[in-house]
């Protein structure tokens, strides 16, 4: 069970985040706003408390906080961002993380390891963490050697083609994962129930399990139908204008 998350208001530089998709256009900065209003409620209804920081005008990515820290039930890690954009999005979550943990359970990844917590999915107390463009083979060396020093333990997934792990691959609890592209056959996760996300649709494999609840992108019905016939209840929230800058439902926040 989650008992907190933290989430970061988006700044106004964030039409200028990093974006594999300029086609969709920019953001709508008002609609962002909204957005993450909503996406703030939709946390709430799943019975966490919500930490909201302040907007960071210097990093226009900075809403995605998932990606400067991740938190284990044994330690949080300070993550060190492989885009150059980003890499000090993680020493401004220093301070907050360090409100909800003593310096002795706080850990960080160093350079010249880089690494990016869309590329950590969490299973249980085993974290898979995906070789990308952002996390480098010793920022999962490191990661690894932290987890196994704490008693949980970690295993390197290697990406061909998305930007994060989690932008194809999230687990929902209770053995079952939703997987697309990729994913679908990869030997790492064969034990798990796969639900296989449509192609067009795989945006959504980007959904979040928040105590019992599952919250799933507006606009993917047939990920909205399989989620719900896999036993869970739904929770809808839009998240358009983070899409714009490949962000998801999970990129947002910090959950623990
Ligand atoms: N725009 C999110 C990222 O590239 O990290």
């Amino acid at each position: 069970m989650f008992k907190n998350v933290i989430v970061r208001k988006p700044a106004k530089s964030l039409i200028d985040g990093i974006t594999s998709n300029p086609q969709l256009g920019k953001p709508d900065y008002g609609l962002a706003l909204e957005q993450h209003a909503s996406y703030i409620e939709a946390l709430k209804k799943c019975g966490v408390a919500v930490t909201e920081l302040e907007p960071l005008e210097a990093y226009p990515d900075s809403c995605f906080v998932e990606d400067a820290a991740v938190i284990t039930r044994k330690c949080a890690i300070i993550t060190n961002p492989g885009a150059a954009s980003r890499n000090g999005e993680a020493m401004e979550m220093l301070p907050t993380i360090k409100k909800f943990f003593p310096d002795d359970m706080i850990e960080f990844i160093k350079a010249p390891g880089t690494l990016e917590g869309g590329d950590v999915m969490m299973v249980g107390d085993h974290f898979y963490v995906g070789r990308s463009a952002r996390t480098n083979e010793e920022g999962i060396r490191q990661f690894i050697e932290i987890l196994e020093r704490r008693g949980l333990s970690g295993s390197e997934v290697p990406l061909e083609h998305v930007l994060h792990l989690k932008t194809g691959v999230n687990y929902i609890e209770n053995n079952n994962m939703l997987v697309s592209g990729e994913f679908v056959d990869k030997p790492d996760f064969a034990k798990f129930n796969k639900i296989v996300i449509p192609e067009e649709e795989s945006y959504a494999a980007n959904c979040i399990w928040v105590n019992g609840k599952v919250i799933v992108p507006t606009g993917y019905p047939t990920v909205e139908r399989l989620v719900r016939e896999a036993g869970y209840e739904v929770i809808l929230t839009d998240t358009s204008e983070y899409r714009k800058l490949d962000g998801g439902l999970s990129c947002l926040s910090l959950r623990f």
